[in-house]
Protein backbone atom coordinates (compact mmCIF):
# COMPACT_ATOMS: atom_id res chain seq x y z
CA UNK A 1 0.00 0.00 0.00
CA UNK A 2 1.49 3.54 -0.88
CA UNK A 3 0.01 6.63 1.10
CA UNK A 4 -0.35 10.22 -0.87
CA UNK A 5 -1.16 13.25 0.10
CA UNK A 6 -2.32 16.49 -1.45
CA UNK A 7 -1.29 19.59 0.50
CA UNK A 8 -0.61 23.00 0.02
CA UNK A 9 -0.26 26.01 2.80
CA UNK A 10 -2.51 27.34 0.74
CA UNK A 11 -6.24 27.06 0.24
CA UNK A 12 -8.18 27.44 -3.18
CA UNK A 13 -4.96 26.08 -5.03
CA UNK A 14 -6.74 22.86 -6.43
CA UNK A 15 -5.79 20.18 -3.72
CA UNK A 16 -9.22 18.66 -3.31
CA UNK A 17 -10.02 18.68 -7.05
CA UNK A 18 -6.72 17.08 -7.80
CA UNK A 19 -7.49 14.61 -4.53
CA UNK A 20 -10.71 13.62 -5.72
CA UNK A 21 -9.79 13.19 -9.64
CA UNK A 22 -6.51 11.01 -8.71
CA UNK A 23 -8.98 9.12 -6.04
CA UNK A 24 -11.24 8.57 -8.83
CA UNK A 25 -8.95 7.46 -11.97
CA UNK A 26 -6.67 5.54 -9.54
CA UNK A 27 -9.82 3.46 -8.52
CA UNK A 28 -11.13 3.00 -12.34
CA UNK A 29 -7.32 1.98 -12.83
CA UNK A 30 -8.08 -1.00 -10.96
CA UNK A 31 -6.27 -0.28 -7.44
CA UNK A 32 -7.87 -0.15 -4.23
CA UNK A 33 -8.40 3.05 -3.01
CA UNK A 34 -9.30 4.98 0.17
CA UNK A 35 -9.94 8.75 0.20
CA UNK A 36 -9.50 10.62 3.34
CA UNK A 37 -10.98 14.04 3.70
CA UNK A 38 -9.08 15.46 6.54
CA UNK A 39 -10.52 18.71 5.90
CA UNK A 40 -13.21 20.29 7.53
CA UNK A 41 -14.58 21.76 5.00
CA UNK A 42 -15.35 18.34 3.37
CA UNK A 43 -15.36 19.31 -0.14
CA UNK A 44 -13.52 16.13 -1.26
CA UNK A 45 -16.11 13.70 0.63
CA UNK A 46 -18.83 16.08 -1.19
CA UNK A 47 -17.96 15.20 -4.55
CA UNK A 48 -17.33 11.79 -3.72
CA UNK A 49 -20.57 10.42 -1.31
CA UNK A 50 -22.70 13.78 -0.71
CA UNK A 51 -24.74 11.51 1.59
CA UNK A 52 -21.71 10.37 3.87
CA UNK A 53 -21.31 11.44 7.30
CA UNK A 54 -18.37 10.88 9.71
CA UNK A 55 -18.69 8.92 12.27
CA UNK A 56 -17.91 11.27 14.99
CA UNK A 57 -15.47 8.72 16.64
CA UNK A 58 -12.10 9.92 15.87
CA UNK A 59 -11.17 10.75 19.20
CA UNK A 60 -12.66 6.57 20.21
CA UNK A 61 -10.39 5.66 17.38
CA UNK A 62 -7.00 7.49 18.81
CA UNK A 63 -8.00 6.04 22.51
CA UNK A 64 -7.76 2.79 20.80
CA UNK A 65 -11.16 2.10 21.96
CA UNK A 66 -12.58 1.36 18.34
CA UNK A 67 -10.97 0.15 14.86
CA UNK A 68 -10.15 3.06 12.64
CA UNK A 69 -12.17 1.05 9.88
CA UNK A 70 -15.29 2.07 11.19
CA UNK A 71 -14.76 5.68 9.76
CA UNK A 72 -15.05 3.92 6.07
CA UNK A 73 -18.20 5.04 3.92
CA UNK A 74 -18.49 3.42 0.50
CA UNK A 75 -18.83 5.48 -2.53
CA UNK A 76 -20.98 4.93 -5.48
CA UNK A 77 -17.82 4.10 -7.46
CA UNK A 78 -15.84 0.88 -7.21
CA UNK A 79 -12.75 -0.04 -5.57
CA UNK A 80 -13.12 3.60 -3.99
CA UNK A 81 -13.40 3.95 -0.33
CA UNK A 82 -14.38 7.25 1.70
CA UNK A 83 -13.40 8.81 5.06
CA UNK A 84 -15.12 12.03 5.26
CA UNK A 85 -14.46 14.65 6.88
CA UNK A 86 -16.07 15.02 10.80
CA UNK A 87 -16.83 17.70 12.71
CA UNK A 88 -14.61 16.14 15.10
CA UNK A 89 -11.90 17.34 13.01
CA UNK A 90 -11.75 20.59 14.09
CA UNK A 91 -9.92 19.41 17.35
CA UNK A 92 -8.02 17.05 15.26
CA UNK A 93 -4.95 18.70 15.63
CA UNK A 94 -5.17 19.01 19.29
CA UNK A 95 -6.53 15.29 19.72
CA UNK A 96 -3.69 14.24 18.30
CA UNK A 97 -1.41 15.63 19.88
CA UNK A 98 -3.18 14.86 22.78
CA UNK A 99 -2.56 10.80 21.98
CA UNK A 100 0.34 11.51 19.83
CA UNK A 101 2.82 8.65 20.25
CA UNK A 102 5.63 10.88 18.33
CA UNK A 103 5.05 11.57 14.40
CA UNK A 104 3.45 8.14 14.00
CA UNK A 105 0.00 8.90 15.28
CA UNK A 106 -1.36 8.96 12.12
CA UNK A 107 0.71 6.60 10.34
CA UNK A 108 -0.36 4.17 12.85
CA UNK A 109 -4.38 4.83 11.96
CA UNK A 110 -3.24 4.26 8.22
CA UNK A 111 -1.20 0.91 8.54
CA UNK A 112 -3.98 -1.77 9.04
CA UNK A 113 -5.85 0.27 5.80
CA UNK A 114 -2.65 -1.84 4.49
CA UNK A 115 -4.49 -5.46 4.10
CA UNK A 116 -7.86 -3.81 1.86
CA UNK A 117 -6.06 -1.18 -0.22
CA UNK A 118 -3.63 -0.39 -2.33
CA UNK A 119 -3.74 3.53 -2.00
CA UNK A 120 -4.74 6.46 0.56
CA UNK A 121 -5.09 9.51 -0.49
CA UNK A 122 -5.13 12.23 2.08
CA UNK A 123 -6.56 15.59 1.51
CA UNK A 124 -5.71 18.04 3.76
CA UNK A 125 -6.10 21.25 5.49
CA UNK A 126 -4.03 24.33 4.23
CA UNK A 127 -2.47 24.80 7.37
CA UNK A 128 1.32 23.88 8.55
CA UNK A 129 0.51 22.39 11.90
CA UNK A 130 0.68 18.96 13.80
CA UNK A 131 -1.58 17.61 11.58
CA UNK A 132 0.73 18.71 8.46
CA UNK A 133 3.48 17.17 10.36
CA UNK A 134 1.68 13.73 11.12
CA UNK A 135 0.95 13.78 7.35
CA UNK A 136 3.99 13.89 6.54
CA UNK A 137 5.76 11.65 8.62
CA UNK A 138 2.33 9.30 7.01
CA UNK A 139 3.14 9.67 3.60
CA UNK A 140 5.10 8.21 0.76
CA UNK A 141 4.79 11.07 -1.77
CA UNK A 142 2.53 15.02 -0.72
CA UNK A 143 1.61 16.46 -4.03
CA UNK A 144 2.03 19.88 -4.32
CA UNK A 145 -0.56 22.09 -6.64
CA UNK A 146 1.07 25.76 -6.82
CA UNK A 147 -0.79 28.74 -9.48
CA UNK A 148 2.44 29.57 -11.15
CA UNK A 149 3.18 32.93 -8.84
CA UNK A 150 6.21 33.97 -6.69
CA UNK A 151 3.98 34.06 -3.67
CA UNK A 152 3.04 30.07 -4.17
CA UNK A 153 6.46 29.76 -5.14
CA UNK A 154 7.70 31.37 -1.87
CA UNK A 155 4.81 29.04 0.10
CA UNK A 156 6.50 25.99 -1.07
CA UNK A 157 9.90 27.02 -0.02
CA UNK A 158 8.13 27.61 3.30
CA UNK A 159 6.87 23.97 3.39
CA UNK A 160 10.05 23.02 2.19
CA UNK A 161 12.24 24.05 5.49
CA UNK A 162 9.81 22.89 7.68
CA UNK A 163 9.63 19.46 6.40
CA UNK A 164 13.84 19.90 6.54
CA UNK A 165 13.71 21.41 9.91
CA UNK A 166 12.32 18.37 11.13
CA UNK A 167 14.22 16.15 9.86
CA UNK A 168 10.73 14.50 7.78
CA UNK A 169 11.00 13.60 4.41
CA UNK A 170 11.27 16.83 2.31
CA UNK A 171 12.44 14.65 -0.87
CA UNK A 172 9.22 13.28 -0.91
CA UNK A 173 7.70 16.80 -1.97
CA UNK A 174 6.14 16.81 -5.64
CA UNK A 175 5.18 20.47 -6.24
CA UNK A 176 3.07 20.72 -9.93
CA UNK A 177 1.54 23.82 -11.85
CA UNK A 178 -2.59 23.81 -11.31
CA UNK A 179 -5.10 26.14 -12.67
CA UNK A 180 -2.20 27.34 -15.32
CA UNK A 181 -3.59 30.06 -17.67
CA UNK A 182 -1.06 30.24 -20.39
CA UNK A 183 -2.58 33.90 -22.21
CA UNK A 184 -0.62 35.59 -18.76
CA UNK A 185 3.23 36.07 -19.28
CA UNK A 186 3.63 35.43 -15.40
CA UNK A 187 2.03 31.96 -15.31
CA UNK A 188 4.11 31.14 -18.98
CA UNK A 189 7.13 31.88 -17.61
CA UNK A 190 7.14 30.02 -14.22
CA UNK A 191 5.88 27.21 -16.07
CA UNK A 192 8.93 27.34 -18.83
CA UNK A 193 11.35 28.16 -16.73
CA UNK A 194 10.43 26.90 -13.31
CA UNK A 195 13.20 28.31 -10.24
CA UNK A 196 15.22 25.64 -9.13
CA UNK A 197 14.03 25.44 -5.97
CA UNK A 198 11.04 23.45 -7.20
CA UNK A 199 13.05 20.69 -7.07
CA UNK A 200 10.94 17.42 -8.54
CA UNK A 201 8.08 19.39 -10.36
CA UNK A 202 6.10 16.84 -11.99
CA UNK A 203 5.88 17.88 -15.88
CA UNK A 204 1.86 17.24 -15.75
CA UNK A 205 0.20 20.61 -15.24
CA UNK A 206 -3.40 21.27 -14.84
CA UNK A 207 -5.12 23.95 -17.07
CA UNK A 208 -7.16 26.71 -15.34
CA UNK A 209 -10.61 25.16 -16.68
CA UNK A 210 -14.18 26.22 -15.94
CA UNK A 211 -15.49 22.78 -15.81
CA UNK A 212 -13.37 21.68 -12.82
CA UNK A 213 -15.86 23.94 -10.66
CA UNK A 214 -19.04 21.81 -11.70
CA UNK A 215 -17.55 19.04 -9.91
CA UNK A 216 -19.27 20.71 -6.96
CA UNK A 217 -22.90 21.11 -8.67
CA UNK A 218 -22.49 17.64 -10.15
CA UNK A 219 -21.41 16.33 -6.98
CA UNK A 220 -19.08 13.76 -8.90
CA UNK A 221 -15.43 13.40 -9.77
CA UNK A 222 -14.65 15.27 -13.11
CA UNK A 223 -13.47 12.00 -15.07
CA UNK A 224 -17.12 10.93 -13.90
CA UNK A 225 -19.12 13.13 -15.52
CA UNK A 226 -16.44 14.62 -18.19
CA UNK A 227 -14.56 11.77 -19.29
CA UNK A 228 -14.04 13.24 -22.11
CA UNK A 229 -12.72 17.40 -21.51
CA UNK A 230 -9.53 18.23 -22.34
CA UNK A 231 -8.93 18.80 -18.57
CA UNK A 232 -9.67 15.62 -17.76
CA UNK A 233 -7.25 14.06 -19.73
CA UNK A 234 -4.58 16.64 -18.11
CA UNK A 235 -5.70 14.94 -14.40
CA UNK A 236 -5.05 11.47 -16.17
CA UNK A 237 -1.55 12.75 -17.35
CA UNK A 238 -0.94 13.90 -13.75
CA UNK A 239 -2.23 10.54 -11.98
CA UNK A 240 -0.30 8.81 -14.68
CA UNK A 241 3.04 10.70 -13.63
CA UNK A 242 1.97 10.16 -9.84
CA UNK A 243 1.71 6.67 -10.00
CA UNK A 244 5.36 6.34 -11.91
CA UNK A 245 7.66 8.04 -9.38
CA UNK A 246 5.53 6.68 -6.75
CA UNK A 247 5.80 3.26 -8.19
CA UNK A 248 2.28 2.55 -7.40
CA UNK A 249 1.13 -0.82 -8.74
N1 LIG B 1 -7.86 23.64 -12.81
C1 LIG B 1 -8.85 24.40 -12.34
N2 LIG B 1 -9.50 25.27 -13.14
C2 LIG B 1 -10.50 26.04 -12.68
N3 LIG B 1 -10.94 26.02 -11.43
C3 LIG B 1 -10.33 25.19 -10.56
C4 LIG B 1 -9.26 24.32 -10.97
N4 LIG B 1 -8.87 23.60 -9.88
C5 LIG B 1 -9.65 23.97 -8.86
N5 LIG B 1 -10.54 24.92 -9.26
C6 LIG B 1 -11.56 25.60 -8.45
O1 LIG B 1 -10.90 26.38 -7.45
C7 LIG B 1 -11.57 26.27 -6.20
C8 LIG B 1 -10.61 25.67 -5.17
O2 LIG B 1 -10.26 24.36 -5.60
P1 LIG B 1 -10.01 23.18 -4.56
O3 LIG B 1 -9.63 21.99 -5.34
O4 LIG B 1 -11.15 23.06 -3.62
O5 LIG B 1 -8.74 23.79 -3.81
P2 LIG B 1 -8.15 23.52 -2.34
O6 LIG B 1 -8.50 22.13 -1.94
O7 LIG B 1 -6.69 23.74 -2.52
O8 LIG B 1 -8.77 24.56 -1.44
C9 LIG B 1 -12.79 25.41 -6.44
O9 LIG B 1 -13.89 26.24 -6.68
C10 LIG B 1 -12.44 24.61 -7.69
O10 LIG B 1 -13.57 24.27 -8.42
MG1 LIG C 1 -9.47 21.42 -0.19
Amino acid sequence: MKTIAFYNLKGGVGKTSAAVNCAWLAAASGLRTLFWDLDPQGAGGWYLAPQATGSGEIKKILRGKVPVGHLVRRTPYEKLDLIPSDLAYRNLDVAIKRHADGDQTLARLISPFGEDYSLVVLDCPPSLSELARQVFAATDAVLVPLIPSSLSVRSFDQVRSFMKDRGLGHKQLYPFFCQVDRRRRLHRTLRDQPPVSLKRLLTAEIPYAAIVERMGEQMQPLPAFAPHAPVTRDYAALWSEIEKKVKIS
